[in-house]
């Protein structure tokens, strides 16, 4: 093993990489460069002041200026159809319509599947609607039957003060029996109010307790948010944003690494996404409030949808033949199976194995639906475990390069720390998130 001193000006420390990754640092150095101005804009904190993406916070969001950019640079025109196979909330697809391009977008949660495909009717509703209707909710709420909701899920059972838990449910009845597009404009802001009603908060890769802290009552910040809608309902207009038009915006409820039944209106020109990051995230955990309001009936249909998504998380299960598909994972795998005692969690080897497995059927999909020419911009971080760097951005590049594409830039947008554990361990040394650009052949 060999200490490299880390890319970038203000890095002093050093840190660890094995044999391929240290090879893979040395074969992209020419098509990788530091661009630090868009760090603020590969997260969702870029998205505070954005109409409509500002009403639910999805923390693994990017910033709709991040997809501006990126369509400037690809220098996007209506004729071209973008593609976001992670499309999450939508942001990609709502930045692609303000330019009246077509957009696509495909993701396993169907949480975020529902975010994105309401986004656009938020174009259908009239100013001061939404206050109205909240008004009448308010009076009809007290007599409405709690709807029901995964209460076989652990954290349901103590996320809620009892009385609360019982609102919210009445709420999301009343919210129900509301006709298209009201009805998912008041579910998409009911979502946003349960982590606040509730004594947990989405802190980095958890889903966390927080017994002490003060819950809020439902009617009271969903007044608020009511009234945010409102306002973005006029900041819309304002901005001269246009409704997509019919069948230019399409959100399937699907798997990227099976892209057979997704129906394309044509092959894609333009992909800007960003995958889970292979570092235990579990999306059915960080939202497992509103999966078990709304989306999934009980404990058995959350742990599957756990299973179906990508495996960047530890309950990850990998199949006998299953085996790192490329070296540089081959060689982490090998020395963290070594340590296995060490990790603070023995997982960790096959979660990274299967991770890598599933992103190399995924870009294998994107190689064959894509259009000659087209261009994609991923964001993805590095991760680091028992103090070795693992070069994500580099990795897939590499299988995308094998799978037919070329890399032609890797753009360092920002610097972070890795988990509170490691930092402790191994001192503050940062991994890389970076925007990997894509190109595949005429
Ligand atoms: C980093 S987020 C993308 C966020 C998006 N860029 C946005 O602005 O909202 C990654 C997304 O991949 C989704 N996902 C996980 N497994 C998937 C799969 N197998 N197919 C499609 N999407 C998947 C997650 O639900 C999540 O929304």
């Amino acid at each position: 093993m060999k200490q490299l001193p880390l890319l970038g000006s203000q890095m002093s420390e050093t840190l660890s990489l094995g044999q391929e990754a240290r090879r893979l640092e040395e074969k992209y150095a020419p098509r990788m460069r530091e661009e630090l101005r868009l760090g603020r804009l590969v997260s969702y904190v870029g998205n505070r002041d954005v109409p409509l993406l500002r009403l639910y916070r999805y923390k693994e969001a990017f910033a709709f200026q991040l997809v501006e950019e990126f369509l400037d640079r690809f220098d996007a025109k209506p004729e071209d159809y973008v593609f976001d196979p992670f499309c999450g909330m939508g942001t990609t697809l709502l930045a692609a319509s303000q330019r009246g391009i077509p957009a696509i977008g495909v993701d396993r949660l169907p949480l975020a599947a529902f975010i994105a495909r309401t986004l656009p009717l938020f174009f259908e509703i009239p100013p001061g609607q939404l206050k109205t209707i909240f008004a009448q909710l308010l009076s009809l709420v007290p007599q409405t039957p709690p709807a029901s909701v995964a209460m076989d899920v652990a954290i349901m059972r103590v996320a809620f003060p009892e009385e609360i838990l019982d609102r919210l449910r009445r709420w999301k009845a009343a919210i129900d029996t509301l006709d298209s597009p009201q009805r998912e404009v008041f579910q998409l802001l009911f979502f946003s109010i349960l982590e606040p009603c509730s004594h947990t908060s989405k802190d980095g890769q958890f889903l966390r307790m927080r017994r002490a802290r003060k819950t809020a009552r439902p009617e009271e910040v969903l007044a608020r948010q009511v009234l945010e809608a409102e306002k973005d309902l006029l900041h819309i207009r304002a901005l001269g944003w246009k409704a997509p038009s019919p069948g230019s915006w399409t959100v399937i409820l699907g798997d990227t690494r099976d892209l057979s039944s997704v129906p394309f209106l044509r092959p894609p020109t333009i992909v800007i996404t960003s995958p889970p990051y292979a570092n235990r995230y579990d999306y059915t955990r960080i939202y497992s409030l509103e999966l078990c309001f709304h989306f999934v009936r009980n404990f058995d249909e959350l742990r599957a949808l756990r299973h179906s998504l990508l495996r960047s998380h530890i309950e990850a299960r990998l199949g006998p033949s299953e085996a790192p598909p490329h070296p540089a994972v081959q060689e982490i795998v090998e020395i963290l199976r070594k340590r296995r005692d060490q990790l603070n969690n023995p997982k960790i080897p096959d979660m990274l194995t299967s991770y890598f497995v599933d992103m190399r059927q995924a870009i294998r999909e994107w190689q064959r639906v894509l259009a000659p020419g087209a261009r994609i911009a991923l964001v993805v971080d590095d991760v680091r475990f028992e103090g070795y760097m693992l070069p994500v951005d580099l990795i897939l590049s590499e299988m995308a390069d094998a799978e037919g594409f070329q890399t032609t830039e890797i753009i360092i947008a920002r610097y972070k720390g890795n988990s509170s554990q490691q930092m402790g361990r191994f001192g503050r040394v940062p991994v890389r998130e970076s925007v990997v650009v894509w190109r595949k052949p005429t």
